[in-house]
């Protein structure tokens, strides 16, 4: 049955992606495996899943195997269930690991199989995520819709080329960090200017959502949405100058630059 779907690995990444996936998939059609039995039990009380013994067992009825492990340990979780992969369809979440070196290990077990990598960020666990999906040639369109329809509620999603995923991979799926960094840094102002730490966390996150969704929405140059904001003589252009003293956008676009880099030798 196609509307099978199996999870091998079921830690940060993974159960945002199962969470999503839960509330769009019958849950007992959704099986995991996890090392880890308590985040496998936990994630089934939480959304319904089917917790199996085993990766084989978890993989064995699945139409969908996602990998979900990190790259180091990749190729030892997908040799281990390649028995019971025929007709299926990989789908890998592995920063920096290629299609071709997943096509490489089913080769050496004989299989050729349809491979689909997955770049998500963690908010798809609350249907805010965004997730970049690059099939292969020999994912069926059928399977490509069904595959996007499952992830529907994790947020936006995106097909797009392989060869731009290691260079996006920083910008939406690492910067989550950045941005938690940057809202607990505007708190942290707020709370040396007097404001209570609970009211100065959810002004910080609420103004980043804000200013995402003007982006988003009005299109606007970012720079052009922060001159608006900046009143000639105002308090805001002093803040800005003292962010460009510290050299604060050089310093975020170094991060995802360096990320980047950390990314692409992560499948080697
Ligand atoms: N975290 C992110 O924001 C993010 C974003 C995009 C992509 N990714 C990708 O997502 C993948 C998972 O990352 P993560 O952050 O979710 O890592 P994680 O929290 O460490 O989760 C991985 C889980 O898989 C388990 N595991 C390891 N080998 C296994 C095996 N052979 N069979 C079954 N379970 C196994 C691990 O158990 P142990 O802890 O016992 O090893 C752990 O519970 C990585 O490849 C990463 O590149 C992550």
């Amino acid at each position: 049955m196609k509307n099978i779907f199996a999870f091998i690995g079921a830690g940060n990444m993974g159960g945002a992606i199962i969470e999503a996936v839960c509330r769009k998939v019958a849950p007992e059609n959704v099986f995991i495996y996890d090392r880890d039995e308590k985040k496998a039990a936990e994630l089934s009380e939480k959304t319904g899943c089917s917790v199996a013994k085993s990766a084989e067992e978890a993989a064995i009825s699945a139409h969908f195997v996602f990998l979900c492990v990190k790259p180091n340990v990749l190729h030892d979780a997908l040799r281990a269930i390649c028995p019971v992969l025929g007709g299926k369809v990989i789908i890998s979440i592995a920063a920096g690991v290629a299609k071709s070196s997943i096509k490489a290990v089913l080769a050496e077990a004989g299989l050729d199989l349809p491979i689909v990598r997955l770049m998500p960020n963690t908010p798809v666990a609350i249907g805010k995520g965004m997730i970049l999906v690059s099939p292969d040639k020999d994912v069926s369109d059928e399977d490509v819709a069904l595959l996007l329809e499952a992830l529907e509620p994790g947020g936006l999603t995106s097909i797009i080329d392989e060869s731009y995923i290691d260079a996006a991979t920083p910008v939406f799926s690492c910067s989550p960090a950045y941005v938690y960094m940057f809202i607990e840094a505007l708190a942290d102002g707020g709370v040396m200017a007097g404001v209570p730490r609970d009211k100065a966390q959810s002004y910080a996150a609420q103004a980043v959502l804000g200013a995402a969704a003007m982006v988003l929405e009005t299109g606007k140059h970012p720079g052009e949405l922060k001159d608006e904001v900046c009143s000639p003589g105002g308090a805001t252009i002093v803040g800005v100058e003292e962010l460009e003293k510290r050299a604060f956008r050089a310093a975020v676009a170094s991060a995802v630059y360096e990320a980047y880099r950390k990314t692409t030798s992560l499948g080697k």
